[in-house]
């Protein structure tokens, strides 16, 4: 079903994926000054987003450059003119080489590694296909995910790199997942202090042997603030910034200051049934919502609590008061985890003050390979 810019967000179906357009400029432009005035460049993460139009406003706004996930992420970017990409996830295997060599003709794209024989295959496949391409080693600051697990190791792979004339040593990464939603504001910073030494010493072994590190990235939006204030790093990769979700507002900021981001994202459902006085069933269940970090936040209905109930359902119970809601009222929630509650939908309904202004496709969603 086409949708008209000007139809009253109130009166789109459901369930609908809304972007407040507003608060994604906000959102676009607050990671833009903080970045200047730390004096560290950013490069958003796409897998977030998933729209080569974010991204593009992204870069337009100062970022450097993108990061993807995933290779079918990069492919979707490249293919819309996005052309300084990171794949942050290792690059493996022989055939999503090949496609990686074919999406380097469109785009500058830079891929992390953290294994000898992978870098030898990404060797060979760029000089066969002519190409330099830049490589950065992967580190584990910590959380025992990709990377190489000591200095020793980020040496030695970027001494391999530095040799193959097909490939271009840019740099480390060191990227700590674990961190991100770190409640208490102190303990994160701490905990990021120890990572970003783990990655320091590997930098520090890597320069001894005489090469240079051009690129240390890592970082994401809960530790931005930390970051930023560090300055270890010198480019930093938040995704969920742009968007924010209900996971990401209930930590704590600095100095207890409201997150520097605002919730930009938002889902529309119908209540379809009310099957008790104190609940109102709503058409949001787990395949238009997602529940991997809990359930999503009711807007502006005190004592209600969401709970999910089945594919298709979903539940508010509405504590010591009547449901005040009637069969066809729409609501309004955030949900607990943008990025895998966006590669549900094929695409976003862009508002202003109440308004539809314009329709984007969610062009990378579902690029898992
Ligand atoms: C390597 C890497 N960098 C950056 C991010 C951005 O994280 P966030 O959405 O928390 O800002 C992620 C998210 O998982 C990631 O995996």
């Amino acid at each position: 079903m086409s949708i008209a810019p000007g139809t009253a967000v109130e009166a789109l179906d459901t369930p609908v994926l809304l972007v407040d357009g507003d608060a994604l400029a906000r959102n676009i432009a607050r990671i833009k000054d903080l970045a200047r005035h730390a004096g560290i460049a950013y490069r958003p993460h796409a897998k977030t987003h998933k729209s080569p139009l974010i991204a593009a406003m992204q870069i337009d706004a100062g970022a450097v450059g993108i990061c993807c996930a995933k290779l079918a992420e990069a492919e979707v970017m490249a293919a819309a003119g996005i052309d300084d990409i990171l794949i942050t996830t290792e690059v493996v295997g022989a055939a999503k080489i090949a496609r990686l060599m074919a999406a380097c003709r469109l785009a500058r794209i830079r891929v992390v590694v953290d294994d000898e024989k992978n870098i030898s295959e990404l060797a060979e496949a760029a000089r066969a296909a002519g190409i330099r391409l830049d490589v950065l080693v992967d580190v584990d600051v910590g959380m025992a995910r990709t990377g190489v697990a000591t200095a020793a190791d980020a040496a030695r792979l970027a001494n391999i790199i530095a040799r193959a004339q097909s490939l271009r040593f840019n740099g480390l990464q060191g990227y700590h997942g674990g961190l991100q939603m770190m409640a208490a504001v102190d303990e994160r910073a701490d905990q990021v202090g120890l990572a970003m030494d783990r990655l320091e010493a590997a930098a520090e072994l890597v320069r001894s042997e005489r090469l240079e590190i051009e690129t240390l990235t890592g970082g994401g939006t809960g530790t931005s603030v930390v970051d930023l204030a560090a300055g270890r790093l010198n480019e930093l990769q938040p995704g969920s910034y742009v968007f924010m979700d209900a996971s990401y507002s209930a930590i704590e900021w600095r100095d207890g200051a409201p997150p520097p981001f605002e919730n930009a994202l938002t889902l529309m459902a119908t209540v379809v049934s009310r099957p008790a006085p104190e609940i109102a069933t709503v058409d949001i269940g787990y395949k238009a919502a997602s529940m991997d970090s809990g359930p999503i936040r009711p807007i502006d209905l005190p004592g209600a609590a969401f709970t999910f109930m089945g594919d298709e359902h979903g539940r508010l119970t509405f504590e010591n008061r009547l449901c005040p809601l009637a069969v066809g009222d729409k609501v309004h929630f955030i949900p607990s985890h943008c990025d895998t509650t966006i590669n549900l939908y094929d695409r976003y309904v862009v508002t202003s003050a109440g308004t539809v202004t314009a329709i984007w496709d969610i062009a990378a969603r579902g690029m898992v390979q």
